[in-house]
């Protein structure tokens, strides 16, 4: 093969597009692909559930691989031009491609940076560890914000509005790729079509797969030689309280709790845990408690509807249990909690549990009506448990 037959097939030529163009469009496609369906099916998950945790996480990861391989196929595409438009396509039709082809780089960035900042602004402030290996700092302004939830949820909107534009210039762009071949009948799919027939195309896709075998091997052997670490997502949960009214220990349990947990038994300080907890949904066998404790007064679940605990240091403690503290706020009062919270397989689940006594003076929880401690004790026991559902490290 002479020189200048070899350079053709990297760069575009007046037909068709270069290899390296092609592997990069079929690749991203295919990613993009994967990432709105499973995008889409993860969100219809039950939001404790230990799946829809792992793949949020898988997500994550192939997103910023998306968001490296656009960047890098933007400087391709800046400094290799591609093939002309076929002159027998109408120039209305070229500059409508040209738009379409520009619009669909600019959400091919959009999505994975409006996923980056919704991540980065979530209280939830789970780590984005790329394949289970490298930790992706969240972006620093969206982390300092004093409304990060808003933040956080206003990016969520703006991620599914972008996969839903994604999704229509992508029925049109493959709709206008098949009516170019199967309708005109000209060369649109084939120039952007794997040369199959080519030696060097060959040699390029053996590379690549090499390169991709090599890396998922270097991540495999690191994530299962290097590190013993379990990254740990939570399942079901249960949140309740045990309150002594009128001299008996009355309990009681929020039927709505979502825990959303990290919990890396190797370092502890690695681990994080936030539980929200709809105020609103209570239940005891007591009706009296069950009836009262949603007013305002008491819980005040219309002006509050979600009681909240966001861990802030954990630790290991000597007999195996792990040290949590965080904030623990109710109404519009935070306060800073601590407690043992231990890990145990109970019939083949893993299980975390803890509980922790609150005042309820430090809340004005029930001031009004019970400002004593007669009836309704000031300390109450709050109790919860929730599955750990998924150890990604195995
Ligand atoms: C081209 C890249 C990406 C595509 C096509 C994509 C697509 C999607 C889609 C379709 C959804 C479902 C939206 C809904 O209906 O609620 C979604 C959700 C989500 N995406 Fe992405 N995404 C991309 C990149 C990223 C990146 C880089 C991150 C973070 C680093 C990310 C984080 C998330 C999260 C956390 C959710 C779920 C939010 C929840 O659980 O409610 N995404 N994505």
């Amino acid at each position: 093969m002479t020189s200048a037959a070899n350079s053709s097939a990297k760069a575009s030529t007046e037909q068709r597009y270069g290899h390296v163009a092609v592997i990069f469009h079929w690749l991203i496609a295919l990613f993009i692909i994967g990432l709105l369906i499973i995008g889409k099916f993860m969100t219809s998950l039950d939001e404790n559930s230990p799946v829809r945790f792992v793949l949020t996480q898988w997500h994550k990861s192939f997103g910023l691989t998306v968001l490296a391989l656009s960047v890098l196929r933007i400087i391709w595409r800046l400094t290799h031009r591609p093939p002309a438009e076929p002159s027998s396509i109408a120039l209305w039709q070229q500059r409508s491609a040209s738009v379409a082809h520009w619009l669909l780089y600019a959400l091919m960035f959009a999505m994975p940076i409006t996923g980056w900042i919704m991540v980065s602004a979530s209280p939830l402030n789970i780590d984005t560890v790329l394949f289970d290996v490298i930790t992706i700092p969240h972006l620093p302004p969206f982390t300092e914000l004093a409304n990060r939830e808003a933040i956080a949820a206003a990016f969520h909107e703006y991620h599914e509005l972008a996969s839903h534009a994604l999704i229509v210039l992508l029925l049109v762009h493959s709709g206008a790729a098949l009516k170019h071949h199967f309708i005109d009948k000209d060369t649109t799919l084939l120039r952007m079509s794997p040369d199959t027939a080519s030696h060097s195309f060959k040699r390029h896709i053996v590379g690549l797969v090499v390169i991709i075998l090599g890396v998922a091997g270097g991540l495999f052997f690191y994530n299962n030689i290097d590190r013993h670490s379990a990254l740990l997502a939570a399942g079901e949960s249960e949140v309740s309280f045990i309150a002594l009214v009128s001299g008996s220990e009355t309990p009681g349990i929020f039927i709505d709790s979502v825990v959303t947990a990290t919990i890396d038994t190797d370092t502890p300080s690695n681990s994080t845990i936030v539980a929200v907890v709809k105020t609103g949904t209570l239940t005891s066998d007591n009706a009296q408690v069950e009836g009262s404790l949603p007013d305002t007064d008491w819980f005040d679940s219309e002006g509050f509807p979600e009681a909240r605990f966001e861990s802030t240091d954990i630790s290991a403690n000597d007999d195996g249990t792990l040290a949590v503290v965080g904030s623990l706020t109710i109404k519009e009062t935070t306060t800073q909690v601590s407690f043992p919270m231990s890990l145990s397989d109970e019939e083949g689940v893993q299980v975390a549990r803890g509980e922790f006594v609150i005042d309820r003076k430090e809340y004005n929880i029930g001031m009004q009506s019970q400002s004593g401690d007669g009836t309704v004790g000031f300390d109450v026991t709050v109790k919860f448990r929730f599955d750990i559902g998924v150890d990604s490290a195995n």
